[in-house]
């Protein structure tokens, strides 16, 4: 281990530590970056899994130490984990754009919740001056990280028909939708793979594993 002793500080290499957590117990802890690589864009899940109430709200409150541009705020919430809303939700979001011969996930696979990331208009007068699509970005990873630690999983939606949505969640008019968070229990195998040919389409093989092409760190660091 890094450092032992307490008293000289709190510097303790986190991977040292969750190493001996699990060579000396039964308890697994993550490390962040087992949380990033676990946190995929899940799009089917165990949808008879509940998520409380409360756990989304301990989700928003990771969204609500994000940082935010000028410090404006002016990100707000919406948590659903109703059954009867979610069936309204669903039918308004586009899923797996790549995956052409799939319209979404069935019956029984679907989110358990949803977590709508709104543009409180009233606090702010101009979404893109106050760069609240980036600060949408910064607290939609903040709460997907946090339920991937909770044991869930979810998918990002920026692809939704807005005035159908709007109105299945009965929206007021000072409040706009940036994203859509899709939560749940994943029911989904994803692996990660290196891009060939430029080709970074998701695709899917027969037993429904689901590949992701990644740039590997050579291309991206220029
Ligand atoms: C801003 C943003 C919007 C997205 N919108 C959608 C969407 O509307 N529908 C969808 O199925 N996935 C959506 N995704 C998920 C991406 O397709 C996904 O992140 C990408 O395929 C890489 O997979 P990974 O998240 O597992 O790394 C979105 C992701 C981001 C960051």
């Amino acid at each position: 281990m890094a450092n032992k002793n307490k008293k000289n500080g709190n510097f303790v290499d986190i991977s040292d530590l969750t190493n001996h957590i699990r060579r000396t117990t039964n308890y697994y802890i993550m490390t962040l970056k087992e949380i990033i690589y676990k946190n995929r864009s899940y799009r089917r899940f165990y949808e008879e899994v509940d998520i409380r109430k409360e756990q989304l709200s301990n989700l928003v409150d990771l969204a609500r130490m994000s940082p935010s541009p000028k410090n404006l705020q002016a990100l707000k919430f919406k948590i659903c984990n109703d059954r009867k809303l979610n069936n309204k939700i669903f039918p308004a979001l586009a899923w797996g754009g790549y995956l052409k011969n799939w319209q979404g996930p069935e019956k029984g696979e679907r989110p358990a919740a949803y977590i709508f990331i709104l543009a409180d208009k009233k606090i702010s007068s101009d979404i893109a001056k106050d760069y609240l699509y980036t600060a949408s970005g910064y607290v939609a990873q903040s709460m997907l990280l946090g339920a991937v630690e909770m044991g869930f999983g979810g998918c990002t939606i920026a692809a939704f028909r807005r005035n159908e949505l709007n109105k299945a969640i009965n929206l007021p008019e000072h409040l706009e939708i940036m994203m859509v968070l899709a939560l749940g229990k994943p029911k989904e195998n994803i692996i990660i793979t290196e891009v060939e040919n430029q080709d970074i389409k998701y695709y899917r093989d027969e037993n429904g594993n689901h590949y992701v092409p990644k740039r590997s760190l050579n291309d991206l660091i220029v």
